[in-house]
Parts: structure tokens; C-alpha cells; sequence
């Protein structure tokens, strides 16, 4: 056996160590990454190939506004978050019937998907470019926006 040959049976040996480090790698999406502000709109998750059932997706949109919408926002959509005080024009109110009136849930299914840009309003408003493989949770979302509505 050749210097060559060993060498070159040993690389054949290390191969399916290094897939099997990949396939870790990969098995370990969570799918909670945090939000990043989206600049391109269409940024497609690829399709999962069984949906979630639809509980899941309301406790994934309760917990995407926990995490990612009450910073400006507010816990109660009040526009009242910490990092609100900076932003012109600043978060409006989500409890105003009036604001609820006047906006479609078409409407609130882009701002959220697609950022303010994408809609004509604030940039400041970012997109969420993962949850435009999930329509589920998008729903979810705009239902969670609409329950906040006082009387
Ligand atoms: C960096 C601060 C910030 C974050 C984070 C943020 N927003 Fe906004 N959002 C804004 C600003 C500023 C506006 C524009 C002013 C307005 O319309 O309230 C806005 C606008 C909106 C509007 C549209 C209001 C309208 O009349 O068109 C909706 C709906 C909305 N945000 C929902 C969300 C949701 C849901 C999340 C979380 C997934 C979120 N926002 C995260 C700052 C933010």
C-alpha cells in the first residue's frame, strides 16, 4: 500500500463523520431566532411539509409580540413601550376603535410581514421575514392586535 492510497482511504473514512456533523448542525433550527429589522419583503421560509396545529400558532404569535412587539409597542398595545420614546412618528394605539376601524386585517397581515416601508408607513416599523412562511401565526397576530381593542 502506497503513502497515496492510505491517505486517500483514511479521507473516505472522515467523510461520514462530517455529514453526520452537518445533519447535527441542521437538526437544531428551533425556528425562535430573534427578529431582525427586514429590508427584503419576500424572503420565503421554505414550506413546512406538515402545518402546525392551530393552537400552537396562537401561542407562538402571543409569544413573537411578547418578545418582539411589546419593545415599541406596549404590553397592551397602548404604544407605550420602553424603546417607543425615540420613534417619530411614535407607535400609535391599538386600543383606539377608531385606529381599529380604519385598518384591514389585509393591512395588518403586510405591516407585519413586510415591515413600514413595504406599506407606506414608518420604516422604523420592522418586517418579520420569518413569519411569512407561517401564515397561521400571521393570523394569529393580527387576532391578538384586534383583541386588544377597548370598548
Ligand atoms: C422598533 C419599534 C417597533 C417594533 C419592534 C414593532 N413596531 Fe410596529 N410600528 C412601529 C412604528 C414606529 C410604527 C408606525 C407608527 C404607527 O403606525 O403606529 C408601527 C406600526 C405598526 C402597525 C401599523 C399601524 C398602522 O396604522 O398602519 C402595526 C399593525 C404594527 N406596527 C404591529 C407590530 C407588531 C405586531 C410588531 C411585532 C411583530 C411590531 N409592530 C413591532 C414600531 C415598531
Amino acid at each position: 500500500m502506497t503513502m497515496g492510497t492510505l491517505w486517500r482511504s483514511s479521507r473516505i473514512g472522515i467523510a461520514p463523520i462530517l455529514l453526520f456533523a452537518v445533519a447535527l448542525a441542521c437538526g437544531n433550527e428551533s425556528g425562535q431566532e430573534p427578529s431582525m429589522p427586514a429590508q427584503a419583503p419576500r424572503a420565503q421560509a421554505p414550506a413546512k411539509p406538515t402545518a402546525p396545529p392551530k393552537v400552537d400558532a396562537v401561542a407562538e404569535a402571543q409569544q413573537v409580540f411578547e418578545t418582539r412587539c411589546v419593545t415599541c409597542h406596549g404590553p397592551n398595545g397602548a404604544g407605550d413601550g420602553p424603546a417607543s420614546k425615540g420613534l417619530t412618528p411614535p407607535p400609535r394605539n391599538f386600543q383606539a376603535p377608531a385606529w381599529q376601524a380604519e385598518v384591514s386585517d389585509e393591512h395588518l397581515s403586510n405591516i407585519i410581514q413586510y415591515g413600514g416601508a413595504a406599506v407606506g408607513r414608518s420604516p422604523t416599523m420592522p418586517g418579520n421575514p420569518d413569519l411569512t412562511g407561517k401564515p397561521e401565526v400571521v393570523a394569529a397576530l393580527v387576532a391578538y392586535l384586534r383583541n386588544l381593542k377597548s370598548d
